[in-house]
């Protein structure tokens, strides 16, 4: 697996990309391909063998309205195409996201905002060694999310 610019073609993917529920609220349909092709917006493709499986998100765009974050973590977040979930990739597809930003953004610590419920993501960061330091209910979508940091 690799991370690459993500380009026009693959936000054109990406914005069609939505989960069965309860992972509804990771859908990408309501932003425009305009936003992710932009990489001053922190997203970057995700492929394995020349296909597109999946994209990471840092900065900014991988916090969740209604938590106070501070500067001493990089945020991160992303997903895999919604027909690959559940296959096992999301491990591996998240270390490279990690490994790739710690070479390009060299940061203290990374930070993941999980959804409570969201028990396939709270175990591919448990098992990155990921540990929960907060929790806050978000008045977007009134979902309770888990905020871990991970400290190299
Ligand atoms: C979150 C995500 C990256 C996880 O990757 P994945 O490849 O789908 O996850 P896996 O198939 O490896 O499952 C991880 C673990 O959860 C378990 N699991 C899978 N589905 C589950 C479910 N519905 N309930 C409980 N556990 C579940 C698996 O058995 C596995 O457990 P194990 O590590 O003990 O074997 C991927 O599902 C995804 O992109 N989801 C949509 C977006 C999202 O949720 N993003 C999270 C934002 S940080």
């Amino acid at each position: 697996m690799q991370i690459v610019e993500l380009t026009r073609e693959h936000a054109d993917d990406v914005a069609t990309w939505s989960y069965l529920e309860p992972q509804g609220c990771y859908d990408l349909t309501g932003m425009h391909p305009r936003r992710f092709a932009d990489l001053s917006q922190g997203f970057w493709a995700l492929l394995h063998e020349g296909r597109f499986i999946g994209y990471r998100c840092y900065g900014a765009q991988a916090r969740v309205p209604g938590y106070d974050y501070d500067d001493d973590a990089l945020d991160t977040a992303g997903g895999l195409r919604p027909e690959l979930t559940g296959q096992g990739l999301g491990q591996a597809a998240m270390a490279v996201g990690l490994e790739f930003a710690r070479e390009r953004f060299a940061p203290a610590a990374f930070r993941v905002t999980v959804t409570e419920f969201n028990v396939r993501a709270l175990k591919v960061v448990d098992a990155l060694g990921f540990v929960p330091i907060d929790k806050f209910e978000s008045p977007d979508d009134g979902h309770t999310y888990v905020v871990l940091v991970c400290r190299d």
